[in-house]
């Protein structure tokens, strides 16, 4: 039987075995999916050790999205713009293709599980790490109006918006600026690509940035978000975590493996209901 994995370091916590076994129940798939805690400078034997016993494919998570990039014969154009691979897949020839579907489930989650458009919108993202890097050129493909990327380090945040010079209207802000007014329009929609929320922090915004009716995204999940309990407190009434993005990225990642595209509602309802 065809065998997948989730590696990380840590992982005990995942939900993706849980996820795809799901998927493969309710698409009759015969595969089995674990979780695999590899070595802080063990990825690449704990990647070639599934394939020597029958792996077909991997899901890749932090902190090894970056490094994964070398067990790779070939990358996606997705992959290789977000200079991380969060998906291993063994393909009929022997090769291991990269790709990277984090943008595609938040692309999902916000414009069809939440039901706001992103084509035509004005879009701030929070951060330009490795989960920013992993979303940039989804959105600009789903036709974002303009794409503001604010960072604490501006450097960081101007290095990324460079890497993608040419695929859509982009501007560049330090997390600084937010404090003040906005000389400009203000955004539709506020993402939060940051790793603030893990520290208890958030990004402290002007009112000149959004309205009561912009949409407000979290992408961790499983917690009451600081960034999401400030936007509640500004009567900003469209508010989503990343739970929804965490289960279109795993139905992204299955549909390159098996074909099969799984429904996810019912799942990120009982997830969603778990966790609440
Ligand atoms: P990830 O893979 O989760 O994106 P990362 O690559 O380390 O992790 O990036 C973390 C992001 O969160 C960065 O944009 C970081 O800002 P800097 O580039 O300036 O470091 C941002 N971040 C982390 N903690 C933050 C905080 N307390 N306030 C604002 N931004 C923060």
């Amino acid at each position: 039987i065809d065998q997948y994995a989730v590696i990380g370091h840590p992982i005990e916590h995942s939900k993706s075995p849980r996820i795809h076994a799901a998927f493969a129940k309710a698409t009759s798939q015969r595969m089995s999916y674990e979780a695999l805690l590899a070595p802080l400078d063990g990825l690449e034997k704990t990647w070639v050790e599934l394939r020597a016993r029958g792996g077909r494919g991997a899901n890749i998570t932090v902190p090894f999205k970056q490094e994964a990039l070398a067990l790779c014969d070939q990358l996606s154009e997705r992959a290789q713009q977000a200079g991380a691979v969060n998906t291993l897949s063994v393909m009929s020839d022997g090769q291991v293709r990269g790709d990277n579907t984090d943008g595609a489930g938040l692309v999902r989650d916000i414009a069809e599980n939440a039901g706001w458009s992103l084509a035509g919108q004005r879009v701030l993202l929070l951060g330009a790490g490795g989960a920013a890097a992993g979303v940039v050129g989804p959105l600009l493909a789903a036709g974002v109006a303009h794409l503001c990327i604010a960072n604490r380090t501006l450097a960081k945040a101007d290095r990324l918006a460079l890497a993608f010079a040419g695929l859509g209207s982009m501007s560049t802000v330090a997390n600084s600026e937010l404090e003040r007014a906005n000389d400009s329009v203000s955004y539709d929609v506020i993402i939060n690509a940051t790793s603030a929320s893990l520290q208890g922090k958030t990004i402290a915004l002007h009112d000149s940035w959004y309205r009561a009716s912009s949409a407000v995204y979290d992408m961790m999940y499983g917690f009451d978000t600081v960034f999401l309990a400030w936007a509640r407190e500004q009567n900003i009434s469209r508010r989503r975590d990343g739970l929804g993005m965490l289960v279109e990225q795993a139905a992204e990642a299955f549909y390159l493996w098996r074909g099969v595209r799984p429904e996810t509602q019912s799942l990120l309802a009982s997830l969603r209901a778990e966790l609440s």
